[in-house]
């Protein structure tokens, strides 16, 4: 069984590719909305959250995790493989495809504060983007919308503006969706890219799709994809009200 969490709802952005690549599969999601947001939380707090969750997912059966979390991965993954028997999955920023697609030379990244101060990120950033302008943005708000469930509309448009247009007032044409919860943010994105820069072509990049597959990739190496005939099954557990990850969960049906 595949142990899957976040901070939130925005994990479920990746189990929606992890389920399309893998439809037959076992899995176990884990919300922890009691200690939402770990954007502005300290490394130290981020990895107790982690491990904590990892001991559940655990003795629920889980025989693989996906940190469906840039945050909690930049915080915490290397610590969880240090102290955990089993293999774990991790979100990575997607700056090599951004880097290989931009136009403009510029990309812009919108995370959270944790994740954009973490060695992981600045390495990953050093590696791959020379010769290129990276702008950073943390997505001020967005969490809380997309927990919230208002992801359309004028409100969630003028908070998306506010992180958006630094980006794209420096030229940014390929925009990185750094932090789990964003996905479902991509309509909105892309409708105030598009009021703010009409002549400019915006290429939305969320790296999910990648991770689902280096997931599906790891769990045949090590022996452990089992399909059901039947299809995919899933249980959802979460740290406090369970009302958004229902609500959330419901939008993917
Ligand atoms: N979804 C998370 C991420 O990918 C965390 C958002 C938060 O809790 O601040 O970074």
């Amino acid at each position: 069984m595949t142990g899957i969490f976040d901070s939130g709802v925005g994990g479920l952005s990746v189990f929606r590719e992890i389920r399309k690549i893998l439809p037959q599969e076992r899995y176990i999601y884990f919300s922890d909305n009691a200690h939402c947001p770990y954007g502005e939380k300290s490394k130290e707090y981020v990895i107790d959250r982690a491990r904590e969750i990892t001991r559940f997912l655990l003795e629920k059966g889980a025989d693989i995790i996906v940190v469906a979390c840039n945050t909690a991965t930049a915080a915490a993954i290397s610590t969880l493989r240090e102290e955990f028997p089993v293999k774990f999955i991790g979100m990575e920023p997607a700056i090599k495809p951004a880097v290989q697609n931009t136009r403009t030379g510029v990309v812009g990244v919108l995370a959270t504060a944790g994740t954009l101060r973490a060695d992981k990120y600045i390495h990953t950033r050093e590696k791959f983007a020379e010769g290129i302008r990276i702008e950073e943005h943390v997505g001020q708000g967005f969490v809380e919308l997309v927990e919230s469930g208002n992801i359309y509309g004028e409100d969630a448009e003028a908070t998306v503006r506010k992180s958006l247009e630094p980006l794209l007032s420096c030229g940014a044409d390929t925009i990185v969706l750094g932090c789990t919860h964003y996905p479902f943010l991509a309509g909105t994105i892309g409708k105030v890219a598009a009021e703010l820069v009409p002549d400019r072509q915006i290429t939305i990049i969320d790296p999910a799709p990648a991770v689902a597959s280096h997931l599906a990739d790891v769990m045949e190496e090590e022996g452990l994809s089992k399909s059901h005939p039947e299809g995919y099954g899933i249980s959802l557990y979460s740290s406090g009200d369970p009302t958004a990850l229902e609500r959330t969960f419901g939008t993917l049906l």
